[in-house]
């Protein structure tokens, strides 16, 4: 966790802010005619556009042969801008080299699991521990740092571009080197490794540094250590890119914030961002809509993540799309509503600039079917319409910016590890999905108007009454003391089904399941009983589990069981327990507790158990302004002003209790309540006095 406050240097320093509302979009003007430009930033400025990422993807023009620069269009574009009043977050154009960098150097090229080689004809074609890219890549940076080290459009850097998105795992013998290097620092000996690596097992053990690969393509089973630590790897090796581009960028202009922008909701599920934050002026993130009844609570818990891992404090939402993109089997646009809903959700969950990829949609290229600001149908248009809508309505947003999320009683765990290591093949069952079983958790809170926050494993559980930590797999010993002292000093913490299963190695807890959190939870699982598909059981409280049960052999004295199987193999069993005070009880302090849901209860499950819980933990009790769960409420605020983000997660008009003055949104007031339109989202200053 980021806590250190001058990491963030754009929010103190108000670089870009606070002040106003960022607004705009990655804009590709060498994709267009020079007349175009001129066209870009009258509708910019009639979108209230202040901010654009330029030159993502220009390296092969700004660099048409090696060593040879061509900056003419760049400074046009850029002077264009500033005149026009709009700055620049100007990207080191690295993420995609050019075909002649290819050509004369094909040993950039990542090779995937399998041995196939990515050639050129896309995008990020580069290893990432490749060091003849890394010295082309440092020279376009450094070019580009000192020819606009002074220019007065630019306030911040883009370094790269969605690092890792296509080639973060790159098994060639580059990646197998530098593997090596990091192996050695994590375990100094061979010795260490064949242990963390259990390499007793199938005749894995090393002798020699250079008999270790990555974890290519194999007969059958891979060893998990290896795929665990690859993992790790992985994300420290574009990481570590991040860091040298950085580091030209800080020496030739120490003063402009940088930043990448993440991908913390994406199917790039194996960078862990939590060990990237110091290496960020200011948190960005890239977010794209999931199609389909779940997309808008999947958004908020994104950006509710997001937001924690900037420490609460405000972040750049870099790109969003306003209606469709081209990368699913099937791409439906925005419904009506949904693109200012999604704006003013990031915004709640403590976005200060609202950017999209991307200006104008391409008409060639492989994005050409994605939205953009300005569609192919051109400026008269529902989008580019709601784009300007959209415009007005963040500048009224002013006095929000700089506001942090303000800190909900309730967390609700979210571990990168877990995530990757849960979802390993040769485990019980392919179903357990652990972000799946995250986000109905999530849900549930909302169902019941419950605020809270998602937060990574290190943040500081004791800032929380409760903590609520689905399929918590991955559990080292000190994890495993910190969630003891959570419950020790009066937490409630609710965890769910394989958890607490293996150590940082991927090594299994002996004793029972769920392995290091036994002694807390009071309970011993002998077996996993995973179920087929379509498969369904039942608990006593008529909850329908799916997927995944246990058979809890064993429940300490003091444990209380709040459901038990009802039918098939389990019948009668434990299913839902709850520990009052954990392992402490008898300590003095004993009003914590710790509950285990043994069994894939679903959403309406996890619902009716927090329900339960609610009775005597007051934290879980929900907001009445959230209407039974028809809307979200997330809150911003400062020592001058509090803003509530109130979120409609239906398709029908709801009104609610809040008196406060409406600001902003989609919505009306009464001065008593506030009626928010379907799919809308009302800011309403809260309380404390607007701030000016
Ligand atoms: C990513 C990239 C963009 C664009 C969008 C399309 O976020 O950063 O360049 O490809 O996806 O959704
Ligand atoms: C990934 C990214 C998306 C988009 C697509 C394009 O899925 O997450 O944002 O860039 O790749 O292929």
């Amino acid at each position: 966790m980021a806590t250190d406050d001058t990491t963030y240097r754009w929010v103190k320093d108000g670089a870009l802010g606070p002040g106003r509302m960022r607004y705009g979009a990655d804009y590709n003007p060498e994709q267009w005619p020079r007349e175009v430009w001129d066209e870009d930033v009258r509708l910019m400025r009639e979108a209230g556009v202040n901010v654009v990422s330029l030159g993502i993807f220009s390296w092969a023009l700004l660099e048409p042969r090696p060593g040879e620069w061509d900056f003419g269009w760049l400074d046009d574009v850029m002077g264009l801008l500033h005149e026009n009043g709009i700055d620049v977050d100007l990207a080191t154009a690295t993420a995609s080299p050019p075909p002649w960098l290819a050509k004369r150097h094909p040993e950039i090229l990542p090779v995937t699991i399998d041995g196939t080689t990515l050639w050129p004809g896309s995008r990020q074609h580069w290893r990432p521990t490749s060091p003849v890219f890394r010295e082309y890549a440092l020279r376009l940076t450094r070019a580009l740092a000192e020819r606009y080290a002074d220019h007065p459009a630019l306030v911040a850097w883009h370094i790269s571009n969605e690092l890792g998105c296509h080639n973060l795992y790159d098994f060639s013998d580059d990646a197998a080197r530098a593997f090596r290097v990091w192996l050695q620092d994590r375990y100094a000996s061979l010795d260490a490794l064949n242990e963390a690596w259990g390499t007793a097992f199938w005749s894995q053990h090393y002798e020699e540094w250079d008999e270790i690969l990555p974890p290519r393509a194999a007969p059958t089973q891979r060893n998990p250590g290896q795929q665990l630590d690859f993992e790790r790897f992985s994300s420290d090796a574009v990481r570590d890119h991040l860091r040298a581009e950085n580091a030209v960028l800080a020496e030739v202009t120490p003063d402009v914030p940088r930043t990448t922008n993440f991908m913390v909701a994406q199917n790039v599920r194996d960078i862990d961002y939590a060990s990237w934050l110091y290496d960020v002026d200011f948190v960005s993130n890239d977010h794209y809509l999931r199609p389909g009844e779940l997309g808008r609570d999947d958004l908020s818990f994104w950006a509710n993540l997001t937001g924690n891992l900037a420490g609460g404090r405000p972040w750049f939402l870099m790109e969003h799309a306003t209606s469709a993109v081209n990368w699913r089997a099937v791409n439906p646009p925005k419904r009506p509503g949904e693109l200012v809903r999604d704006a003013l959700t990031h915004v709640g969950h403590g976005a200060d600039a609202v950017c999209y990829f991307q200006w104008r949609q391409s008409r060639a290229g492989g994005e050409r079917y994605h939205s953009g600001m300005v569609p192919h149908a051109g400026a008269d248009s529902r989008v580019f319409r709601d784009v300007v809508d959209l415009g007005a309505q963040l500048q009224a947003l002013a006095p929000v910016t700089g506001t942090r999320r303000e800190k909900a009683r309730v967390g609700l765990v979210f571990d990168y590890e877990s995530w990757w290591v849960s979802g390993r093949d040769s485990h019980p069952s392919e179903s357990p999905a652990y972000d799946d079983e995250t986000l109905l958790w999530y849900r549930a809170l909302l169902d019941l108007g419950v605020r809270v926050d998602v937060v990574p494993i290190a943040a500081d559980l004791h800032e929380y009454e409760v903590v609520i930590a689905p399929m918590l797999h991955v559990v080292p010993a000190a994890l495993r003391d910190r969630l003891t002292a959570f419950v020790s000093a009066g937490g409630h913490l609710v965890t769910t089904y394989f958890s607490g299963v293996v150590n940082e190695n991927d090594h299994v807890w002996l004793g029972g399941y769920p392995g290091a959190l036994r002694d807390l939870l009071g309970v011993t699982v002998e077996e996993f009983a995973p179920m087929l598909p379509g498969e369904t059981t039942a608990l006593s409280s008529g909850t329908v589990v799916r997927d995944w049960a246990e058979r809890i052999s064993r429940v300490e004295a003091d444990v209380e069981i709040l459901d038990t199987y009802r039918d098939g193999d389990l019948a009668g069993a434990p299913a839902v327990t709850r520990r009052q005070g954990g392992r402490a009880s008898g300590t003095g302090s004993a009003s914590g507790s710790a509950t285990y849901v043994s069994a894939a209860v679903g959403r309406e499950g996890a619902r009716a158990l927090l329900q339960r819980l609610a009775a005597d933990v007051e934290a879980l009790a929900g907001d009445a302004r959230a209407a039974d769960g028809a809307v979200e409420v997330i809150v911003r605020a400062d020592e001058r002003g509090r803003y509530l983000f109130l979120a409609n997660r239906t398709d029908d008009a709801v009104t609610v209790a809040a008196s406060g003055e409406l600001i902003g949104g989609a919505a009306t007031s009464d001065g008593a309540t506030t009626t928010i339109e379907p799919r809308g989202v009302a800011v309403v200053a809260d309380g404390l006095s607007v701030r000016s």
